[in-house]
């Protein structure tokens, strides 16, 4: 069992393929986000990174979806998808792939991956009985089941009870080797939390699991044997795989595994973290590939306390939350507001004051007072240098460490952190201003103190919108516009190119040189309206 290569400049991560049995929701705006905010922030430390999204188009959900609509799947499955691009532009979800398991190049890959597990002599034919949730495309245990033979996570709709003939894969058969992994890679599945549950659902003992389906037309026949259809599962998983292929690359697993496998990370939600922490670690040892490096099980959103749900009528829809507050304010309340890894909710009194709070009023007012400041005061710009401040200026203290301790936040996905650090510092920014009162210094005469206290301020400014940019990249953009750098943050692969963490990500660059530019606000105090 081989891991990762560290020693790679790339970075490969995934977002889960999401089902199109309905609209996209604002669980897939969640991680989704969350996959963005590491893409561009592994770019900004100079990796190459490819971003990998997309939708999940077979099996009974699909098919059910699709005939109620009184559709063809593949319509169905079209509309849909078309839906989750969408979305994904209005978020500024800037992935590398999207791909859909419908793709004709998919059904090559997952072809040539059956053979091998095949050849490993892990596929066998038996007889599949038990309680199956056509919502969860999984089977259930009959003591997980609530009363009235209810599904515990889709708790509205009842299990539906299966006795067929499928084909088998035997994970019963990688018991040992799982064991092996989550001992040697105890960073493999994160949080901790997670990892103790699939910890304690290994040690229970694995159970080989069905990969084909009958009287199922919708998805891939099962090679060799047409009757059957793979299961949603096996084909989603391997989409992983499909979408490292080169878009002039013929199907072939050598060509996908060429450049950005394996992949470094994963995220999911905690409700599919079997099928990622156990199944595809298990599945991939017995094709003989390496493992990828980390999955991340992030928790569930709920609305003013209260799990969502059609069937509840508490449903947010996240294209008209985009529509209505703009695409970085959505982004910034989910990640600032909800520890990843942990359960989090979503109220809209709550979102707005955040937003006000943070956005408009911390850091939008730094950088506006302290522009038109320095404009008043300081003829366009403060005449000193980072080289004459000293060390123990209480910002500057604060913005020589900002940067690695941001930075590890980030790498370990505690977004939340690295953004309260960030706005932390703006805080300490807007004090300090307070404090040291620059229109009194101006009045004094003060010149040089003047300049400093300035200087530092829009530095300030300046190390918070950088750190923010993977979060908020249209706010940063603006922030840097209006310090006079010619950087769009979403233009990624230029802003890594001269604005690279490593420069950029530490205290100090600002320079008496600077053309400062015009002064606007960032973001405008949302009124509520209740
Ligand atoms: N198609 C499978 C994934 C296959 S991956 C090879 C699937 N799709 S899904 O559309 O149902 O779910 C996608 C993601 O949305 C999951 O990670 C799930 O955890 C997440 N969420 C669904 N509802 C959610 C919340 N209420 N809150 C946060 N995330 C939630 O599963």
């Amino acid at each position: 069992m081989s891991l990762v290569d560290n020693t790679k400049n790339t970075f490969a991560l995934t977002t889960p393929l999401y089902y199109v049995n309905d609209l996209p929701h604002i669980g897939s705006a969640y991680t989704t986000i969350a996959a963005d905010v590491v893409a561009r922030f592994q770019r900004l430390l100079g990796l190459e990174v490819l971003f990998v999204t997309g939708t999940d188009e077979h099996g009974q959900k699909i098919q059910r979806a699709a005939e109620s609509k009184g559709l063809q799947p593949q319509e169905f499955t079209n509309q849909i998808s078309t839906e989750f691009v969408s979305l994904w532009k209005l978020l500024n979800i800037q992935y590398d792939r999207f791909i859909r398991t419908t793709n004709p190049k998919h059904e090559a890959i997952v072809k040539e991956f059956f053979g091998r597990l095949w050849e490993s002599g892990d596929i066998y034919l038996g007889q599949q009985k038990g309680w199956y949730c056509v919502s969860c495309e999984e089977f259930k245990e009959e003591r997980e089941l609530l009363e009235g033979n209810l599904c515990p996570i889709h708790t509205n709709k009842e299990v539906e009870w299966r006795d067929e003939e499928n084909y088998f894969f035997k994970l019963s058969k990688y018991q040992m080797a799982l064991e092996e992994l989550y001992s040697s890679q105890p960073n493999f599945l994160q949080p901790e939390s997670r990892r103790n549950e699939i910890l304690n659902f290994i040690k229970g003992g694995l159970q080989d699991f069905s990969i084909s389906r009958v009287n199922l037309e919708w998805g891939f026949p099962v090679p060799n044997d047409p009757k059957h259809t793979l299961y949603v599962w096996f084909d989603a998983l391997l989409g992983y795989l499909t979408a490292l292929l080169e878009p002039e690359d013929e199907p072939t697993l050598e060509n996908a595994l060429a450049k950005w496998y394996p992949i470094n990370l994963h995220l999911i939600g905690k409700d599919i973290l079997r099928f990622h922490a156990i199944s595809w670690p298990a599945l991939l040892i017995s094709a003989n590939l390496p493992l990828p490096e980390r999955v991340f099980g992030h928790g569930f959103l709920t609305k003013d306390g209260q799990k969502m749900g059609k069937s509840l009528g508490n449903t947010i829809d996240p294209v008209a939350l985009v529509e209505k507050y703009s695409a970085d304010a959505v982004r910034y309340y989910f990640i600032k507001e909800i520890g990843f890894g942990k359960d989090g909710d979503f109220n809209e009194v709550r979102f707005i004051e955040v937003l006000n709070a943070d956005l408009a009023k911390n850091l939008g007012n730094l950088l506006n007072r302290t522009l038109n400041m320095v404009k008043k005061y300081c003829a366009g710009i403060p005449s000193i240098t980072n080289e004459n401040v000293p060390e123990d200026n209480p910002l500057k203290a604060i913005g020589l460490q900002l940067g690695e301790q941001v930075k590890a936040s980030y790498e370990v996905l505690a977004f939340d952190r690295a953004v309260v650090a960030v706005l932390r510092f703006s805080q300490a920014g807007n004090k300090y201003i307070d404090e040291q009162a620059p229109w009194s210094l101006y009045k004094q005469g003060q010149q040089q103190e003047l300049d400093q206290v300035l200087y530092v301020v829009l530095e300030s400014v300046r190390l918070a919108a950088y750190l923010l940019s993977p979060v908020i990249p249209n706010i940063s953009s603006d922030i840097y516009q209006q310090l006079g750098f010619g950087i769009d943050f979403n233009n990624q692969i230029e802003a890594a190119k001269a604005a690279p963490f490593a420069n950029h990500g530490n205290w100090g660059l600002l320079s008496s040189e600077q053309q400062l530019g015009e002064a606007k606000p960032i973001f405008q105090s949302i009124e509520l309206d209740r």
